[in-house]
């Protein structure tokens, strides 16, 4: 399947098929004077000889750490120095094979080194149908998340689902929430269709490949309208407010993405008074076994302190994307008393399931 991202300043396809990484040949080929892999340690693990059997052209590889520990200062520092050292030129290109992670700190390392060169993104998780898409790329310092980056296209997507077969269902768990977002912005018969799913083991058997496709359109079609997020790319960060506060909380790396925002997005619910779908959400997420206990442990002022710094708050005042309705996201200014109210809920929709 062949889709196309197209804004005013680049336009490029994105390839989604089992066996897509041969695409990368022709991407490559005479193009560019040196090619470098950046792969995350275990992707590269798992399919280094699967890559090799596809690509016929000579690169170099940087092994990354594997995640968020990837988009560090210090991974930064190194993936530069990695290519000072290997003379790559405003003529080479970076391919980011790996997860958000990989593709996020692959992205501003192109973004940068030399006042920007060429990368292709190699998403190899089903969050990553969102990241590798629309060209914010970006690494956390210690005091926020992504807080440090540059919008930086890439000249392609190649999104080989024979890569997802080894994904732990728990990376299958965290990326479904980043789907469900992109279902919750557009479609209420698509989000009816993904919450009648009871288990783990339904979601494992979704067809991904359509799934994924869907999903990339809606982020296409809004980056489209809006490339740098002066309004409606906003609302792609439905959930994320709360979400990446949660991930600020307890430490980068040590939830995962999707996992945070899987809660995140229960609290857009509820600061959108959709305390239905709201409670449905939440039974779901947590037979799916999305962690929740920890948040009984953290408390609401941390949580406020991450939120306060989110990048969408202006004047001082708290701003989140809600849903009045499925399909039609809001960006509206809500109070600290609001948050900690749906912080509350939250916690009561959970005991209510756990119990
Ligand atoms: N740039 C954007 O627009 C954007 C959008 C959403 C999320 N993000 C970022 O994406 C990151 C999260 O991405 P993610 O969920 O893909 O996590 P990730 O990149 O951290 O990968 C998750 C884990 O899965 C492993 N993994 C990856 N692919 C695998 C495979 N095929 N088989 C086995 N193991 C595999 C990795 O080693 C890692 O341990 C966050 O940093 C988030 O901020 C960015
Ligand atoms: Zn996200």
């Amino acid at each position: 399947m062949e889709l196309i991202i197209s804004t005013d300043s680049a336009t490029y396809p994105v390839f989604l098929a089992n066996g897509a990484t041969s695409q990368l040949n022709s991407l490559v080929s005479d193009r560019y004077d040196s090619i470098f892999v950046f792969a995350d340690e275990t992707v590269w693990h798992h399919h280094a000889d699967y890559f090799n059997q596809h690509a016929a052209f000579d690169y170099q590889v940087f092994v990354l750490p594997s995640g968020e520990e990837s988009k560090s200062f210090i991974v930064y520092e190194q993936a530069l120095t990695f290519l000072l050292e290997n003379q790559a030129s405003r003529k080479s290109v970076i391919l980011a094979m790996g997860g958000g992670a990989v593709g996020d700190l692959t992205g501003f390392v192109a973004a940068s080194y030399m006042r920007g060169i060429s990368f292709i993104q190699l998403p190899t998780t089903i969050l990553a149908h969102d990241s590798a898409v629309g060209g914010k790329t970006g690494i956390n310092h210690p005091l926020g998340k992504n807080m440090v980056g540059a919008f930086h296209h890439p000249q392609a997507v190649v999104f080989d689902t024979n890569y997802l077969l080894t994904l732990p269902t728990s990376e299958v768990r965290s990326g479904f929430s980043e789907l469900l977002k992109h279902a919750l912005l557009s479609d209420a018969n698509w989000v009816e269709e993904l919450l009648l799913k009871d288990s783990l083991d339904d979601l494992l058997l979704l067809n991904w490949e359509l799934e994924l496709a869907k999903g990339i359109s809606v982020k296409a079609t809004i980056v489209q309208k809006d490339e740098f997020e002066r309004h409606e790319r906003k609302f792609l960060n439905l959930g994320h407010t709360y979400g990446h506060a949660i991930e600020g909380v307890v430490g980068f790396g040590r939830i995962k993405h999707g996992e945070a925002i899987a809660l995140g997005l229960v609290v857009s619910l509820l600061l959108s008074n959709q305390r239905k779908l709201a409670k449905v959400w939440t039974k779901k997420l947590c037979n799916y076994g999305y962690p929740t206990e920890f948040l009984f442990a953290t408390p609401f002022s941390q949580l406020l302190s991450y939120i306060k710094k989110d990048k969408k708050n202006q004047h001082g005042e708290l701003h989140f994307v809600v849903l009045p309705e499925i399909g039609q996201p809001e960006l509206t200014i809500v109070t600290e008393q609001e948050v900690e109210k749906a912080h509350t809920l939250l916690l009561a929709l959970i005991k209510e399931e756990t119990a």
